[in-house]
């Protein structure tokens, strides 16, 4: 492993006097909640994009052969949609585990979407971000180089393509648009 961040993680506790809090997913998360929430809701963030950046060498690929898996990136104006689930902060421990390979907690404001689309309402929420300056953090490449090293990678967690499709097919779902996410489905051979 190339650094984990599950101490650190947890000395983030930005929600420390809440009974519960907000956790954004932009994605796995929105896919699979394989954790116990109180609801969720479509919510969307601003100023960050969606970008399949940051390696995996623990889940969606290996470190011989590692996958690319979705961080986000300061894009000011940007929208990402995802969905936000409402949690007892217990949850975040096995998270911190689960994302340890470079992803740290960060607080944000998030605003909800209601069932016909339009924002209904506003709260800070936890997201887990993979910036530049971590181990992991490949940044850009060309869009088909992408598709061709998440259509090769497989690690412990399933194939690197059925978390891009996955994750696609769920921005779908929620009638987002995301061009690089399509895109990169798009090229995937
Ligand atoms: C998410 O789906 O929001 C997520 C992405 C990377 C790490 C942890 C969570």
């Amino acid at each position: 492993m190339l650094l984990d961040t599950t101490a650190v993680n947890q000395q983030r506790n930005f929600f420390s006097d809440h009974d519960d809090l907000w956790l954004f997913g932009y994605g796995s998360l929105i896919w699979k909640a394989d954790f116990a929430y109180l609801e969720r809701q479509p919510a969307y963030i601003t100023g960050w994009a969606r970008r399949f950046w940051q390696a995996s060498h623990d889940h969606r690929g290996t470190l011989e052969a590692p996958g690319r898996v979705a961080t986000l990136i300061p894009a000011p104006g940007a929208v990402c949609h995802g969905m936000a689930y409402r949690i007892t902060p217990d949850v975040l421990a096995p998270l911190d585990v689960r994302e340890k390979n470079g992803y740290l907690r960060e607080k944000v404001p998030l605003t909800f979407i209601d069932e016909t689309g339009r924002a209904n309402g506003q709260s800070e929420g936890l997201i887990y971000l993979a910036s530049e300056d971590n181990p992991a953090f490949l940044g850009d490449a060309p869009l088909d180089v992408i598709a061709r090293q998440i259509a090769n990678a497989h690690g412990p967690s399933g194939s690197n393509r059925e978390y891009l499709v996955n994750l696609a097919q769920a921005l779908r779902d929620l009638g987002a648009e995301d061009a690089h996410i399509f895109e990169l489905e798009k090229q995937l051979v």
